[in-house]
């Protein structure tokens, strides 16, 4: 099935057809429309920043069919390569991206895989429940959304991944977490994203020696700061399976 469903917090969902997307979208290269439309143009596509690279390397080495996108607002670049992916946000911005069908339409022309993608929206704050089963997805991403790994995890099966960077911190809860173990790390230069698996244990040493040294206490002391603290070796993402 194919569809966007914009749900507010109480449940309501809207599926969302080819035939209701925005007049004014034109078909062929990358996105040109005016409204919402733009939007993907505006913070992604004209700011190199969709990312594309990252998902395409970290599901070239993990085998990964379905994802979770807490605090997504529209970045919908994940679906270019993954075929089911729920998407989460509390912006209206975004409620209309998805509602208006200009995800699906842009997720349809640029996607790399044969089976019609699957796409569902979730207009709701992340920390309540989201009508997801507990272990439903292979993939969670984190992405400057604040702490998506400690609120989210829940739906992520045994096994799964979850890509996490450290701009608010939550790369380095999820280094915390007993739940999750660090399998990857992925760098960008320029276009050019790899992934790389060596070293591992060489991130995630606290630069300052007066942050707390237990685990769990380190954690509540980056959920107090409410952002990423300085390691002496970092990456642009990290991958995590969950044990
Ligand atoms: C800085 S934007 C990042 C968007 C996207 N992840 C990216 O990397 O381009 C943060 C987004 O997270 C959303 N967000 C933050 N906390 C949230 C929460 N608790 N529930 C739902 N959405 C949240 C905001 O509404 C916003 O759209």
């Amino acid at each position: 099935m194919i569809s966007t469903v914009a749900g507010s917090s109480v449940g309501r969902a809207t599926s969302v057809t080819l035939s209701q997307i925005a007049p004014d979208y034109h078909s062929g290269g990358i996105l040109v429309s005016m409204g919402v439309t733009s939007l993907y143009e505006k913070y992604h596509a004209s700011r190199q920043d969709e990312r594309l690279g990252l998902f395409e390397s970290v599901c070239a080495e993990f085998a990964i069919n379905r994802g979770l996108y807490p605090g997504c607002f529209v970045h919908v670049t994940p679906s270019f390569v993954i075929p089911e992916m729920y998407y989460v946000d509390a912006d209206g911005n975004a409620n209309k991206f998805f509602a208006d069908g200009v995800a699906r339409e842009l997720v349809e022309r640029n996607r790399v895989y044969d089976d019609s993608p699957f796409l569902q929206f979730h207009f709701q704050d992340y920390q309540r429940p989201i009508p997801i089963d507990d272990g439903h997805v292979g993939l969670l991403i984190s992405q400057y959304a604040g702490f998506v790994s400690e609120n989210c995890k829940r739906y992520l099966s045994q096994g799964g991944y979850l890509i996490a960077n450290n701009s608010h911190g939550d790369a380095g809860l999820a280094s915390c977490d007993p739940e999750f173990r660090l399998v990857a790390v992925v760098n960008r230069r320029g276009e050019r994203w790899s992934l790389g698996t060596g070293n591992l244990s060489d991130y995630f040493i606290p630069k300052s020696r007066t942050v707390p040294q237990e685990p769990s206490d380190l954690a509540d002391h980056i959920r107090d700061l409410g952002k990423g603290i300085a390691y002496t070796r970092t990456a642009s993402d990290y991958v995590f399976e969950k044990v």
